[in-house]
């Protein structure tokens, strides 16, 4: 099960969790692997087995498969991971967490068809892979990433406003690539006031990749009528004002909106400060990228203002993800840290 939470961390937060599976021989010897690349991509379970048909492998009968995850139940824009088990007739299967989302039952499934099933293998490492992801999907809403691109004082933007581009380059096609795997990409009124910014994903070329997110405002104020980001298309149209300052009823707006032929379950907040301390002050973030270029604007604009925390015991903690590219990166001059929230009680 090891091997299968290592293979899960390649792949990148979000919409859906991260699982890693490997397929193993009658020795414990490792015959495939997988894991899940996000959202519309093959699961974990049929990466795996799709590894090891790549390999020759046709006879499942003296296999086991570990997976981090209980295997799915549902067709979705995926096929039912516990029908893959059964038709490719592996015996038996080791699970870490069970699936707290509408897709679970996998356990129930596959022991109702005779497969030997064996549950909470190192379940405390399985769950506390996806503890926000569980958490967002308990509370019902769509998962959350921060991105965060800031001088090392902490500063989004200089005394005068001015914030493009703090980061560099080699930052900003990282952006872009996060950008790429979002439903949707949030900023608040004044961001797109002070900075109009496009908020699209693009390629390292400067090109649009397809299946554009979606772009959101959020605020009371009324959007510029020349704003970039509305391509000059109505609201509906690729983008969307979310007239509230409550985080969570953006976030409940979102839910409920299509957008490429799916519902919005995943967002990027990209700022400004108003908008990433009320996530912050919310607890409502799931995943953080904060991108650190070494310069200093002084009294410029804070990356964040009140978000509720008055004395040391009550900080907001984070710890390092070595999912997705790992935990820090350098890009270029800069340092880039994905954190995830601390699961509680762990401090
Ligand atoms: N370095 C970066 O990565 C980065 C990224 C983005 C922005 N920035 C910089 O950040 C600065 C903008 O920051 P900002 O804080 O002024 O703007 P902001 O967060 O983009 O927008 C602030 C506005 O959002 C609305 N709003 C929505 N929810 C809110 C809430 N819960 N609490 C308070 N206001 C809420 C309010 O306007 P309404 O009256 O419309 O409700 C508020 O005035 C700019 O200088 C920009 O260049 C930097």
């Amino acid at each position: 099960m090891q091997t299968a939470l290592k293979a899960a961390t390649i792949g990148p937060r979000g919409a859906n969790p991260l699982v890693g599976s490997i397929l193993v021989d009658e020795r414990g010897r490792v015959l495939a692997a997988g894991h899940h690349r996000g959202a519309g991509t093959y699961h974990a379970e049929r990466d795996c087995l799709a590894s090891a048909l790549a390999a020759g492998i046709t006879d499942f009968s003296a296999t086991k498969l570990y997976t981090t995850l209980e295997p799915c139940t549902h067709y979705g824009r995926q096929p039912a991971c516990t029908d893959l088990i059964t038709e490719a007739g592996i015996p038996t299967v080791l699970i870490g967490a069970r699936d707290p989302s509408t897709n679970g039952g996998g356990v129930e499934v596959l022991r109702s068809r005779g497969t030997e099933v064996v549950d909470g293998l190192l379940r405390k490492q399985c769950e506390q892979l996806n503890h926000r992801w569980n958490r967002a999907v308990k509370e019902d809403r769509i998962f959350v990433t921060v991105h965060l691109a800031q001088s090392i004082d902490a500063r989004i933007a200089a005394a005068d406003g001015t914030s493009q581009w703090i980061t560099s380059e080699t930052s900003r096609e990282h952006t872009h690539r996060i950008r790429q795997r979002v439903d949707a990409i949030l900023v608040g009124t004044n961001t797109v006031t002070t900075d109009d910014p496009r908020l699209t994903a693009r390629d390292e070329r400067g090109a649009l990749t397809p299946g554009q997110p979606l772009r959101a405002v959020m605020g009371r104020s009324e959007i510029p009528d020349l704003a970039q980001l509305t391509q000059g298309r109505p609201e509906g149209e690729g983008w969307i004002h979310l007239r509230t300052r409550d985080p969570l009823t953006a976030l409940r707006t979102l839910a409920e909106t299509q957008h490429n032929g799916h519902p919005v379950k995943h967002v990027l907040v990209e700022g400004g400060q108003s908008v990433l301390s009320a996530f912050f002050a919310a607890d409502l973030v799931d995943e953080i990228f904060v991108y650190t270029a070494p310069l200093i604007l002084g009294t410029g604009r804070a990356s964040l203002t009140d978000i509720g925390v008055t004395t040391l015991a009550e900080a907001r903690r984070y710890t390092l993800d070595a999912a997705d590219g790992g935990p820090t990166t350098i890009m270029n001059n800069d340092v880039c840290i994905h954190l995830q929230p601390e699961p509680k009680g762990a401090h």
